[in-house]
């Protein structure tokens, strides 16, 4: 195993800063956060930073003063600042692809100059968008009519992992910023049950699909993207010339979108320097566009380019994204965290965790490091969460007084959005809880506070709360399409730190194929019974109950 990594630094488990960590950790012990709070008045202010719109306090973790500097200090010899410069660079920092990392290009403003292989990416961005700017305008007028000239009502995203998790979380967040005439439905699943619902009471005509696929060879969006035009021939009654109305592509490959039969005036494109996972803000994001309009969709790639500002320049002491993934590193790395909540008290993000869920688990999911090196240290948390309020009244309790150290993020506004009318009365409970709960894991109830109550003594132990729960709170005024683009962009940044520090590469996702090529071998098992040589036995009996159960 190689002691250098690929700039000539140390390993990670070798760098100094990493073992004066592991000391500071030692010397800490057990340290309160009932005492931090007592010895400095002034914490919460002290711990307190502000990106853009988002309010962020961080006061309520297990780190002091010498914590952050040593943190830092990792962080610079970790190289991240370089890594860092180097992705805006364009160079090619995915290395087992050998590709560039710009999807901080896609929010870029016109007047940046960003060379891919000497190249400006910069107009072909905003040619694309205004191409998508000048579409949805014609669909939400009513311009564009589908086959039979019937005005286009509804709108069907096919796509998968990063070609629906973003643009299907941000519908969510934005419906008050949604025209309420279009309905908008996502599917991604292969199992026919998705499609079926999400056509089921739609006519065909007033129906426009949008094949959401970077490489476009992805089996489930092919199979569904195929169903869906079988419907809509049937539906319709025509011939495949029906197709051109009622399907648009996404995709950076022209030449399967042409093979599929949709013509490549209405595909938009998007490029190879674009993860699937980094793509909501391409073309990927056409269906989010139709619903709430171009402008709402620029303003929110105004913000996610604010967040990306703010991490190229602001200063380490400062820089938000920079501070969430060291904290991360710390619990994982010297308090053995295997998991992070993201438990967002606003029901308009109620998919906002599954879109992290992607974002993180699957860049930073590895085990071995961008030379090829097995890890010695922890490396992505499992990312989990809903709704809080919801998530109160189910798992908290393990979050309160379980075993297990979980970090976890508390995403709240203000101000409510959307014409909610009397309801908006109720924003205030729903905050009242969002603080409470951060104040409760923090600082917890003592057996003597629980005593003092006149708990029998028997019951003391099971009433008590331990406390000390590390928590970040990120409070902004409401949830515009600014503050959504600032939040995922911090995300982004934030799992991009991570991945620099533990030295894996966070823009590849080795780890999904096998079970593609082991799907692919096992369907004729079950449709034709066909033999498949070398499979183990598990799986084997398994094939041949399945064609029991299904009378084959
Ligand atoms: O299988 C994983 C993955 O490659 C993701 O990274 C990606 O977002 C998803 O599949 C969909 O891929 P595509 O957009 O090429 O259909």
């Amino acid at each position: 195993m190689s002691d250098t990594n690929t700039h000539g630094r140390a390993r990670l488990d070798q760098l100094p800063e990493w073992h004066a960590l592991g000391k500071h950790r030692e010397e800490l012990g057990e340290v309160r956060l009932r005492e931090l709070f007592d010895q400095d008045p002034q914490r919460a202010d002290r711990y307190s930073l502000q990106v853009g719109d988002l309010h962020l306090d961080y006061s309520k973790h297990l780190v002091t003063d010498e914590t952050l500097r040593l943190l830092r200090e990792l962080a610079a010899s970790s190289g991240v600042a370089e890594l860092r410069d180097a992705m805006f660079r364009g160079e090619r920092i995915n290395v087992t692809e050998d590709r560039a990392v710009l999807h901080t290009a896609l929010r870029a403003p016109r007047s940046a100059v960003i060379q891919v292989d000497g190249h400006d990416v910069v107009p072909a961005v905003h040619a694309v968008l205004s191409k998508m700017s000048v579409f949805t305008d014609r669909i939400r007028s009513g311009e564009w009519t589908g086959h039979t000239g019937k005005r286009i009502t509804n709108i069907v995203n096919i796509g998968i992992g990063g070609s629906d998790l973003g643009p299907a979380m941000a519908y969510e967040v934005l419906r008050p910023y949604a025209d309420r005439g279009l309905t908008l439905r996502f599917v991604s699943n292969v199992d026919g049950a998705d499609l079926h619902e999400a056509v089921r009471d739609l006519d065909p005509a007033e129906t426009l699909f949008i094949i959401a696929s970077k490489t476009f060879t992805t089996i489930e969006t092919i199979t569904n993207a195929t169903s869906a035009r079988n419907w809509l021939l049937t539906g319709l009654n025509a011939d495949t010339s029906a197709v051109a109305k009622h399907f648009v592509a996404l995709s950076t490959n022209a030449e399967k979108v042409t093979e599929f039969g949709i013509d490549p005036a209405n595909m938009f494109e998007f490029w190879d320097w674009v993860g699937g996972r980094y793509s909501f803000d391409s073309a990927i994001g056409l269906s989010l566009m139709l619903a709430i309009g171009p402008d709402h969709f620029r303003e929110m790639l105004a913000g996610f380019h604010l967040v990306d500002e703010h991490f190229r320049y602001a200063p380490p002491e400062e820089n938000v994204p920079l501070l969430l993934g060291l904290l991360g590193v710390w619990y994982g790395g010297f308090h053995d965290a295997q998991s992070h909540a993201v438990l967002p008290y606003s029901h308009y993000l109620s998919r906002f965790t599954a879109y992290l869920q992607q974002l993180d688990m699957e860049s930073n999911g590895k085990s071995v490091d961008r030379q090829g090196n097995p890890v010695t240290w922890q490396t992505g948390p499992v990312v989990w969460g809903t709704p809080g309020t919801n998530g109160q009244h189910a798992y908290y309790q393990l979050l309160h007084q379980g075993t297990k150290v979980i970090p976890a993020d508390f995403i709240g506004f203000a101000n409510p959005i959307g014409e909610l009318g009397p309801l908006a009365g109720q924003h205030d409970l729903l905050m009242a809880n969002f603080f409470a709960q951060t104040q409760a894991l923090a600082f917890g109830k003592t057996p003597e506070e629980v005593a003092a109550e006149g708990v029998p003594a028997e019951l003391v132990p099971h009433k008590t709360f331990r406390g000390n729960h590390p928590t970040t709170t990120i409070l902004a005024t409401e949830l515009s399409p600014s503050v959504l683009g600032q939040l995922i962009a911090l995300y982004e940044h934030k799992v991009f730190v991570q991945g620099a520090v533990w030295n894996i590469d966070s823009f590849d996702q080795w780890g999904v194929e096998l079970g593609k090529v082991l799907a692919k071998r096992i369907e004729p098992a079950l449709s034709e019974g066909a033999t498949i040589p070398g499979l183990d036995g598990s799986t084997e009996a398994l094939v041949r109950r399945y064609r029991e159960l299904r009378g084959r």
